[in-house]
């Protein structure tokens, strides 16, 4: 991570915390590593969020329906879907720092380290030719740029026979090939490579035996998939039909960091989506289009996205990508689209010995059906939408304001109503204007500080509209609208307030454009 990145994040989180979004979980015993509690302000973000999702989703799909499923499911849920098996990381730990990474993660940060050297390289020949560059030719000719091209490849060609067969000695030998050191000790002296499973364990009813073990679910899709026929029987669903959900996912995530983007309590909103064998891959791509346009209309910025297609792909998969969005600290997954075929249904058909499948009456016959799954965290997506917002900023006279251009339809609060002064009639005014606006809003009073204060306030909480009452509200019923982004004031009757809100913070203005 560069530099100014890694400042940015920090900036990001220290703002978070200051302005009641994020605060660390349990802060007044120092904090539990890698899980966070959303204040006042976050937890508006992220229900409007969620709100924007589920009815993406669910309400503009009349072949998408909700469920909410329990978190502690059987435990042979997991013994089926693969989890208990191979849901693991390898983990290497130097003896030196006593420091514990994820094998994967050192190989992977080395290739990143690979890359910068093209990029720098690709950048520094820019420069040399100017406008004759050809950044494609160069690229395919320059002896260094090739160099780095094949350590890469074997890099992964050595990772994916290592991840492939379980030789984690493979890893481990990689590793040491490459002379990675701890980033801590600086020493090259690595213990072996071993599997840790991810899942957390919890035992359910008072007995400590193994029959009772349970798992924290670290996905929110197995709750769908057990779920596939009550909901299609109950809700007489045809195919291809969805089945939506939002809710907490556990991982015990051994490198976990970068402040919300990896937890170890997360929540996710995923939706499956059940199709005819052999339809999968036109689903598929209509998807990847769905999903990308949803993150495309809250205008965070196109040049902030991009697809990441997998190439290796898990063994029940027969198509997935992820859309990446530029974190702070690079380009990271955001949301995961995958075709997972009729692994899940199958696997939970064998393990329950329960058929679950789907009457075609067209060809009069029963099968499974295959899946698409779009997958994306909540708390990822909150924030990507930060720290696409966040901004520092210089004003015309030369002060400075720290605003967050979250999307007016997701901001915390759309409005705060300010009267000019605490006194001449303009508090019980304002209360009045509020009364008319908070069924249909989140709004904040706010009648401390100088009114420069207050905008600045509101600016650092993102909220998009300002509504000043002063002396002339008092003779001719009009207040002024000061917008978040431009600044700009523009005075309104009351009277025409509501529709004014409503017209830019609605978040069926986002819908509409999906
Ligand atoms: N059901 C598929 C599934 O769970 P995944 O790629 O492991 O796939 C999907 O997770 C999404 O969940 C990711 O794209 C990411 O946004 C989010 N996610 C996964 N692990 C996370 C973590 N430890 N902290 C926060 N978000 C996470």
């Amino acid at each position: 991570m560069a530099k100014d990145d890694n400042n940015l994040l920090k900036k990001i989180i220290a703002h978070a915390k200051e302005y009641g979004f994020i605060f660390p979980s349990s802060e007044i015993y120092d904090g539990l590593a890698a899980t966070y509690d959303y204040g006042q302000n976050g937890v508006e973000l992220k229900n409007n969020i969620r709100q924007y999702w589920w009815k993406a989703m669910v309400q503009l799909h009349e072949n998408i329906v909700g469920i909410d499923a329990a978190i502690f499911m059987h435990p042979t849920t997991w013994k089926a879907s693969g989890h208990v098996d191979a849901f693991n990381d390898p983990l290497i730990d130097n003896k030196d720092s006593k420091k514990r990474y994820r094998a994967d993660v050192l190989l992977e940060d080395h290739i990143a380290k690979l890359e910068e050297k093209i990029a720098k390289e690709v950048a520094k020949a820019a420069k040399r030719f100017g406008d004759d560059f050809d950044e494609e030719q160069f690229v395919s000719t320059n002896q260094r740029v090739l160099g780095y091209r094949e350590k890469i490849d074997y890099i992964h060609n050595k990772m994916k026979e290592a991840l492939s067969t379980g030789n984690l000695q493979v890893l481990r030998d990689l590793i040491i090939e490459l002379e990675i050191a701890c980033p801590v000790s600086g020493s090259r002296n690595w213990t072996d490579v071993r599997q840790f499973n991810l899942m957390f364990a919890t035992e359910l009813g008072s007995v400590a035996d193994e029959a009772n073990i349970i798992y924290l679910r670290p996905e929110t899709a197995q709750g769908i998939f057990v779920n596939f026929l009550n909901v299609q029987k109950t809700g007489r669903m045809k195919l291809p039909f969805g089945i939506a959900q939002v809710g907490k996912a556990f991982r015990n995530e051994i490198v976990a960091r970068q402040f919300i983007f990896r937890m170890r309590e997360f929540e996710q909103m995923e939706m499956q989506y059940f199709v005819k064998p052999g339809e999968e891959l036109q689903f598929y791509e209509e998807w990847k289009a769905k999903r990308y346009r949803w993150h495309q209309v809250l205008g965070l910025g196109e040049e902030n996205y991009r697809f990441h297609d997998h190439i290796n792909l898990a063994h029940y998969a027969n198509a997935a990508a992820d859309i990446e969005f530029k974190f702070p600290m690079g380009f990271k997954e955001l949301e995961g689209i995958h075709s997972r075929t009729d692994f899940d249904l199958a696997a939970h058909e064998k393990y329950s010995g329960k058929k679950l499948q789907f009457f075609d009456p067209q060809e009069n016959r029963s099968y499974i059906p295959y899946v698409i799954e779009t997958s994306i965290g909540l708390d990822r997506m909150f924030l990507a939408i930060l720290s696409a917002a966040y901004r520092e900023e210089t004003l015309p006279g030369g002060s400075q304001r720290v605003v967050l251009r979250i999307p007016p339809a997701l901001a915390p609060l759309q409005a705060a109503v300010l009267p000019l002064v605490k006194k001449d009639g303009l508090p019980e005014k304002a209360r009045q204007i509020m009364a008319g606006l908070k069924y249909d809003f989140n709004v904040q009073y706010d009648e401390k500080d100088a009114i420069g204060r207050r905008y600045r306030r509101q600016d650092a909480i993102g909220t998009p509209y300002c509504i000043t009452i002063d002396h002339q509200t008092l003779e001719d019923d009009t207040v002024t609208i000061r917008e978040r982004d431009s600044m700009a004031q523009q005075r309104v009757p009351v009277a025409e307030v509501r529709a004014t809100l409503a017209r830019h913070t609605d978040l069926t203005g986002l819908l509409r454009q999906l």
